[in-house]
């Protein structure tokens, strides 16, 4: 049989999928927060589990380079990656948000925005017919507004303890995100069974953590 060839968003969505996993009987014993190896494999089961960059998640599975994957929707909005996109897992709850000082920036003919997803940004922008010009920021962008970079950010919201530390707030929201089950289309008939069988395995613990059985 052949192996389901699974790729992970590295950081903060690991522990509690593969909490997931363990949930359902699939553990990867060698896998440890403090180990730097990015491949794990467990025969039993016939899965093969790599850990890559969250952003990158998207481009192994649409290439099929793996079957499955497990990342953000924040990366599934921004990457627009054309991948089947079959369970919301329940955790990773967050928002996509537009957060300033002040509405002074709705105000301005292009205000200029500051972010990680340009590509969300653009289009939330696009869609209420504002233009605007956006500033590609790797991280820590809550600080772009306050130092004059930008009038605006677009980024994650969580708890909202960033936010509020650096004197900023919500103005607008933009979506609602979750971690996501991702999958190859090609693979979902190619390997259509055993795929079935593990999401189907996945969706009862979801129904069951959130009380649908
Ligand atoms: C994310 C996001 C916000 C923060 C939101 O950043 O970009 O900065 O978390 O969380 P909160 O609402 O609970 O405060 P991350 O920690 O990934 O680091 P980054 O600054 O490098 O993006």
């Amino acid at each position: 049989m052949e192996y389901i060839e699974m790729a992970l968003a590295k950081g903060r969505l690991v522990d509690t999928t593969l909490e997931l996993f363990s949930e359902i009987g699939l553990t990867f014993p060698t896998y440890s927060k403090r180990s730097r190896k990015l491949f794990f494999t467990n025969d039993e089961w016939q899965v093969r589990m790599i850990l890559v960059k969250s952003s990158d998640v998207p481009t192994y599975v649409e290439r099929g380079a793996v079957d499955i994957g497990v990342v953000g929707k924040d990366v599934l909005l921004e990457t627009e990656a054309h991948v089947y996109e079959l369970v919301d897992l329940g955790f990773g709850a967050c928002k996509m948000a537009v957060a300033s000082k002040d509405e002074a920036y709705q105000r301005k003919p292009k205000p200029i925005v500051a972010t990680k997803y340009p590509h969300i940004a653009q289009t939330y922008f696009r869609d209420k017919g504002q233009p605007i010009e956006t500033i590609y920021l790797q991280g820590s962008v809550e600080l772009a507004p306050l130092v004059g970079l930008s009038d605006c950010i677009v980024d994650i919201v969580e708890t909202g303890a960033t936010l509020k530390e650096n004197g900023l707030h919500v103005t607008e929201e933009i979506a609602s995100l979750s971690a996501r089950l991702v999958v190859n289309r090609a693979s979902f008939k190619t390997k259509f069974q055993r795929l079935n069988g593990l999401i189907e395995k996945i969706q009862a613990v979801i129904d069951q953590r959130e009380g649908r059985q």
